[in-house]
């Protein structure tokens, strides 16, 4: 879902790099073909080779700087328009500096483009963004890398969704905006959905894990129209939320052998604009038809909900105003910053030393 968004600048936020993050679908690149993305500020100029290969390059000559997706790529190199110096594009490697003569000894071989790791899961290009004057990833230090985040899956059968929104907002809104359980009565009310009259008293447990917290394992809220539809499963739906630095919400329903389950991440786009990417899975109602075209339906309504609630509260943010977090409902918020700061000065104290449950009304 994709809308003109306001130019105005909002305040920035930090980000955290050494992380994996999602740079574009990987359907967008056919081989042969590459593409200008923006990631965490960083201009990527990410392609798939001819062996299919994704990779992704700092979108900048090494040379003078003129950006790589200025030149040419024939599915092997990338090729610089200004001077033609020719890159092997998953490792950066120069391989031909058109200009030199017998009489030079440059080895162009020791010259690199900035490249960076970049692998091919549940349908995106991920980029691993080291931190900025990290220096080069050599193959040693690449194998020692976390895992790409992936979106689980208990069937070889399933089913699946992808839904995208951009946001005028940095990253710690669109995260905090995710994890926020006090909107959805307001910003997410829809006769198919829920109403404001069904706002009642919840409690929720949960629990630290690592570089995150959990929603402990409950039977789903019954206000909600889709927990509503599962009830033909039967009673025994339990789902689990989890939340992952730097920017993973992982939501798990099960009953038995059936399942559905959703990664949602925020990236950031630059210190100020994010994106948010909905991956989904399930094997209910595999039978029934026109299934994935009312779950894409309705997924786009909710997030176009989140993104248009997002737009304007960028236009009040834009005045810098203080801001509040309250107990219980921005409790999660209040985890999220104080993991990321953490995270940010190198502390392994998590702000959740045990189980603990919340109280809201929503
Ligand atoms: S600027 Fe790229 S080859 Fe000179
Ligand atoms: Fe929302």
């Amino acid at each position: 879902m994709s809308t003109t968004l306001p130019v105005f600048s909002a305040p920035p936020a930090e980000m955290i790099f050494d992380e994996w993050y999602p740079a574009l679908r990987s359907d967008k690149l056919r081989v042969g073909q590459k593409q200008k993305v923006l990631l965490l500020g960083v201009p990527l100029l990410v392609g798939r080779k001819n062996d299919g290969s994704v990779f992704a390059l700092r979108d900048l000559c090494p040379h003078r700087g003129i950006p790589l997706s200025a030149g040419w790529f024939d599915g092997e190199h990338v090729t610089c328009k200004y001077h033609g110096w020719e890159f092997e594009p998953c490792s950066g490697q120069c391989t031909l500096i058109p200009s030199l003569t017998q009489h030079d000894s440059l080895d162009a071989s020791k010259i690199y483009s900035g490249a960076y790791p970049c692998v091919e899961s549940d349908g995106f290009a991920w980029v691993f963004m080291p931190s900025p004057g990290a220096g080069r990833l050599d193959a040693k230090k690449i194998a020692k890398l976390p895992p790409v985040p992936v979106l689980p899956k208990f069937s070889d059968k399933f089913k699946g969704i992808y839904l995208t929104a951009d946001l005028p907002c940095n990253v710690d809104h669109g995260i905090i905006g995710l994890m926020d359980p006090a909107h959805g009565p307001f910003v997410h009310q829809a006769w198919w959905w829920r109403s404001r009259s069904s706002i009642h008293e919840k409690s929720k447990k949960f629990e630290p894990i690592p570089q995150g917290f959990r929603m402990s394992s409950h039977k789903p809220s019954v206000n909600s129209a889709p927990y509503k539809l599962l009830g033909v499963y039967g009673q025994d739906f339990t789902t689990t939320i989890d939340f992952v630095l730097p920017n993973r919400r992982f939501e798990t329903i099960r009953c038995g052998d059936k399942w559905f389950a959703s990664m949602t991440t925020v990236t950031p786009v630059t210190p100020t604009t994010c994106r948010i990417d909905v991956v989904g899975a399930w094997n209910i109602f595999m039978r029934v038809p026109f299934v994935l075209p009312i779950v894409r339906f309705f997924g786009n309504r909710f997030v176009g909900q989140d993104q248009q609630t997002m737009v304007e509260q960028a236009e009040g943010l834009r005045y810098n105003p203080a801001l509040m977090l309250i107990d219980d409902a921005d409790k999660p918020a209040k985890w999220y910053f104080a993991l990321k700061q953490a995270r940010l000065e190198g502390r392994k104290t998590h702000p959740l030393k045990k189980p603990v449950t919340l109280h809201w009304r929503s």
